[in-house]
């Protein structure tokens, strides 16, 4: 499926300053969209939108007021919706606050998107909607219970789009990315993902932390992947959307083979250090990409290898 003519149409990136989507605002400037991002800069930063500030419309509001979900969606085609509050940690931590943003934002934002009209929806989910199903691959409809607020608020958002598709006739597609990975996706703070993480342990010459005994896996993904993703489930038929596919790399890496290629990569690093497994883990996933290949033409196309050379890169400049 080609990647669809986005030359002066109109689109909105919620969570555009964010790390996914600030890739996707760039990629969407590239193909000529006009392009309007709603976002609140709580774990966004307006530096990730530098190449582009002059080439949008920024939009600093906030998911949960209804009146700036509005003035996003007016006079839009395309939804690119990635606002959402992050990590399973923060949602465990404060499960009220992922669910009004994530779930709450989303049914504020549908709402809007209907009442304007908007043609497309394109979403992201999550690999963790997943839970604590132990069948590998992961394939969509095979999902099990989920483990964190943050895993609930995303299944939750998959149900809704089910809904809004059902009842107003919404074309609108989930994408349930597995850890997506690459150049300035935020290092700091507590509920920073582990590639970043390692980075800056690297780059301070400090030992990473490996929450268990590091044989826990993960699908990691690039970002140009997953913003490729998005642009083709903007334009797939319609008979693709009503529904969510996984995006991902498509290989499993342990956490212990994660730091061995940093390390090879880098030249080097201290031994990590081991601590408590993390509440609302999952042990191992990895995507089946069947579907999302026969129903939005979506393969990977950057191994974890040249994904984690790019993003070293990054983080050197
Ligand atoms: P991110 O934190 O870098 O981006 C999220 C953006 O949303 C930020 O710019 C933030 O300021 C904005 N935001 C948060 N709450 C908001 C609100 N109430 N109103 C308006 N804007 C708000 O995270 P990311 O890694 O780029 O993730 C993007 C999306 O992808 C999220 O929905 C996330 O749940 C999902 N996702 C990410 C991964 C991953 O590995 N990074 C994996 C699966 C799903
Ligand atoms: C999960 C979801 C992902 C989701 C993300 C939201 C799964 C499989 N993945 O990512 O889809 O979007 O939450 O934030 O559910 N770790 C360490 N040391 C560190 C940091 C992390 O060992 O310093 C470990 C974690 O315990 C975990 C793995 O690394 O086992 C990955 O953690 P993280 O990067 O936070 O992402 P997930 O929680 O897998």
């Amino acid at each position: 499926m080609p990647i669809p003519e986005l030359d002066g149409v109109s689109v909105l990136v919620t969570g555009g300053a964010g790390f996914i989507g600030g890739h996707l605002v760039e990629e969407l400037i590239r193909c000529g969209a006009k392009v309007k991002v709603l976002d609140d800069l709580s774990t966004g930063l307006a530096s990730n939108l530098e190449s582009v500030l002059d080439q949008i419309e920024f939009i600093e509001g906030d998911l949960r007021d209804r009146s700036d979900c509005a003035k996003a969606c007016d006079g839009v085609d395309t939804i690119f919706h990635q606002a959402a509050l992050g990590s399973v940690p923060r949602s465990v931590k404060d499960p009220a606050l992922s669910l009004a943003v994530n779930v709450g934002g989303t049914s504020n934002l549908f709402t809007a998107a209907r009442d304007h009209g908007a043609r497309r929806i394109v979403f992201a989910s999550s690999s963790s909607v997943y839970g604590d199903t132990p069948t590998l691959p992961k394939r969509e409809g095979e999902e099990g219970d989920v483990l964190s607020p943050y895993a609930m608020s995303k299944l939750m958002c998959e149900q809704l789009a089910e809904i809004f598709q059902r009842c107003y006739q919404m074309e609108i597609i989930g994408l349930r990315y597995f850890n997506v990975f690459g150049p300035r996706q935020r290092p700091d703070g507590p509920y920073a993902a582990v590639i970043p993480r390692f980075f800056a342990a690297y780059h301070s010459g400090t030992a990473p932390t490996i929450f268990g005994d590091g044989e826990q896996s993960r699908d990691f993904t690039y970002v140009g992947d997953a913003v490729r993703a998005n642009l083709l489930a903007a334009g797939a038929p319609a008979e693709a959307c009503g529904r969510s596919y996984n995006v991902a790399g498509g290989k499993r890496v342990s956490l212990n083979q994660l730091w061995k290629l940093i390390r090879d990569l880098v030249g080097g690093g201290p031994e990590p250090e081991y601590g408590d497994p993390r509440p609302g883990d999952v042990r191992h996933s990895l995507a089946d990409l069947e579907a999302v290949g026969a129903g939005l033409g979506f393969e990977p196309e950057v191994g974890i290898d040249q994904g984690l050379a790019m993003t070293s890169e990054g983080y050197r400049q």
